[in-house]
């Protein structure tokens, strides 16, 4: 099939070039001049696993290409929009422009028989609104939302082989279905479940999904904080509740909890959307949800006084993590770059590293102090912080890495090392939610 993909981020980028994997024909259209000349280089403007080797094989069959120019887009029948939905400067609504803007752009591109596909998370409602704008132009083209379940750092497996696929179709559509079985023909053949419903179900569905496991990992931080004024240990409590296939282990996991570019604009936008329809009611829960998480950042930062003797001012601290989690270089409300500020903030010297998201860091918060190992961090430091859980952190060896630091402390923020381990190597090992 032909398809242009509006919008190339996160996202975007890994739909185009996956789309083309699939066989389809695919053109990139982004309005950033800059991130269109790097992809067209092959070189994708973020880290995630396999992209970039997928995007140069994608290339190289001459089936995908990148433009600023929207009216590259005739010739293509299915048009994905996949731009920013950011939540809007001083509230907690979601910023349609860039979504209008998109749609706007498109319009008068769109041939009869063309289907624009929505990828973008929107507040329900959203596709009612752009469906009517598209069939008032009278191109004959029409609108289906298809919302997207990718994780950062598993992007490209979630796309190519998605756990479910979600067509919200206008009533009385009887080509879309089949058309975006067309696009992920792969997928339907091995039998992943699809659901086919209208608009407002499809809309609701990616934010109740993420609505849902922000709770999940709420949950086990509120469980966290009852644990540390008992003497209870969470993990432990996870290990056990766990087992009940009912609750389940995953996203389990108490630390320092959720951020990134979705989760927390998603609950939020989502919260403000039940508002104006007058249900706000029925998600008071996600507020708590998000303060719960925000306490943990608090946490973080106590436990690091606290691990220092009282106060932070010059203490010498180490940063193990910026990423929002491990396997990205996003750093989009993530809670370990806010917890560095905020030790940045309390006078500390905070040195800090990641294995990928010192560029994206340092672009949002120039001044601080970034070096590239965990060992260069480390060096004389009065305590280390683990804040994203990379694999090469899970990994750090206790008995060298105790030859490098000032004083042998240090903060899991994560819950991901193993504290006998730690403690039999001399250290003083404190975590989230455990004695
Ligand atoms: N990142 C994820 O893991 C993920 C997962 C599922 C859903 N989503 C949703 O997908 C959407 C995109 O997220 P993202 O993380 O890729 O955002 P992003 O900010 O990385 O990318 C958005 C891109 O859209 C471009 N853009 C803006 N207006 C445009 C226009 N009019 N025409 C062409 N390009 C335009 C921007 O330049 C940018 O490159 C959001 O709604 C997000 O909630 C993201």
């Amino acid at each position: 099939m032909k398809i242009s993909v509006i919008g190339c981020g996160y996202l975007g980028v890994v739909h185009a070039t996956c789309m083309t994997e699939l066989g389809h024909d695919v053109v990139g259209i982004d309005v950033d001049p800059e991130k269109i000349a790097l992809l067209a280089a092959g070189t994708p403007p973020f880290y995630e696993p396999h992209l970039p080797q997928m995007l140069s094989r994608a290339l190289a069959t001459g089936r995908l290409t990148f433009s600023t120019d929207i009216s590259v887009v005739v010739g293509s029948n299915v048009h994905f929009v996949a731009v920013g939905t950011p939540q809007m400067v001083g509230s907690d609504a979601v910023d349609l422009r860039f979504v209008n803007g998109a749609v706007a752009s498109l319009l008068p591109h769109l041939r009869a028989g063309d289907l624009v596909v929505g990828k973008s998370t929107v507040p329900v409602g959203t596709a009612q609104g752009l469906s009517r704008i598209i069939q008032q132009k009278g191109s004959g083209a029409t609108l289906a939302w298809n919302p997207e379940f990718l994780r950062e750092g598993f992007a490209v497996k979630d796309t190519l082989a998605p756990d479910r696929l979600v067509y919200g179709l206008a009533e009385g559509d009887d080509t879309g279905e089949a058309i975006l079985d067309e696009v992920y023909a792969r997928a339907i053949a091995i039998g992943t479940p699809k659901v086919v419903t209208n608009f407002a179900t499809a809309e609701l569905v990616k934010v109740a999904a993420n609505a849902f496991l922000a709770t999940k990992i709420s949950f086990i931080n509120a469980m966290a904080e009852v644990a540390e004024a008992t003497g209870a240990d969470v993990t432990q409590l996870a290990d056990a509740i766990g087992h009940d296939v009912r609750i389940g282990r995953r996203f389990l996991n108490a630390g320092l909890g959720f951020g990134g570019g979705c989760l927390p604009k998603d609950i939020r936008g989502f919260m403000a959307r039940a508002k104006e329809l007058g249900v706000d009611q029925a998600l008071t829960f996600l507020g708590e949800v998000d303060q719960i998480n925000n306490r943990r950042r608090e946490r973080m930062v106590d436990l690091a006084r606290e691990i220092v003797g009282g106060s932070l001012e010059g203490k010498r601290i180490a940063v193990l993590g910026l990423a929002f989690k491990p396997d990205s270089d996003d750093v989009r409300d993530s809670p370990a770059l806010d917890v560095a500020l905020r030790l940045v903030e309390s006078g500390a010297a905070v040195i800090a590293t990641d294995p990928q998201a010192v560029a994206t860091a340092r672009r949002r918060y120039p001044d601080m102090t970034y070096v590239t190992t965990p060992d260069e961090a480390a060096k004389d430091a009065d305590a280390v912080l683990l804040l994203t859980e990379w694999q090469e952190y899970r990994a750090l060896d206790p008995l060298a890495f105790g030859e490098i630091v000032g004083t042998k402390a240090i903060l899991d923020g994560r819950n991901c090392l193993d504290p006998g381990a730690w403690r039999a190597a001399g250290w003083t090992y404190r975590a989230l939610g455990r004695p």
